[in-house]
């Protein structure tokens, strides 16, 4: 067991874990925050998803050890004095979700990807989002509501 530092959603936490724990079950467990879920566990589905350094991490698949003193951004940072972000606004716009489940992560990189590339094509869109899966298949809502979004933070 080690103290570890995290920088959660700009609030800082100590937890005394095992440093190759999983950071999403210290995020879920320890710190009670629900965003990211547990979807395969093997880093290839998405759900867990997380923001560090402005890239994309599967939380699922990350020792705490590695992101200590990292600034970790989770769902519940995205909004701003409880304004949503606009891609959080325009997936209740355009009713992205089915059951919900693969949605964080969904949102998660949509919002990485529109920080890259503020304008992106359908095929960039697709690419981008390649790799986060949605058994309920609301892809098409999804690229909706990233263009929606695009306009927004254009
Ligand atoms: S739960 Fe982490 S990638 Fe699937
Ligand atoms: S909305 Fe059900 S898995 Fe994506």
């Amino acid at each position: 067991m080690a103290n570890i530092t995290l920088n959660v959603n700009g609030k800082t936490h100590t937890v005394d874990v095992e440093p190759s724990t999983p950071l999403l079950y210290i995020l879920r467990n320890d710190l009670d925050v629900h965003g990211p879920r547990f979807g395969c566990g093997l880093g290839q589905c998405g759900a867990c998803t997380v923001i560090i350094k402005g890239e994309t991490v599967r939380s699922c698949v990350t020792p705490v050890s590695s992101v200590r003193g990292a600034e970790i951004t989770t769902l519940e940072g995205l909004s701003t004095n409880g304004v949503l972000h606009p891609v959080q606004q325009a997936w209740i716009d355009e009713q992205v979700p089915q059951c919900g489940f693969c949605q964080n992560g969904q949102i998660m990189t949509a919002k990485v990807l529109l920080d890259k590339n503020p304008n992106p094509t359908d095929a960039e869109i697709r690419q981008g989002m390649a790799s986060t899966l949605c058994r309920c298949m609301t892809y098409y809502r999804i690229q909706a509501a990233i263009k929606r979004a695009a306009k927004v933070t254009a």
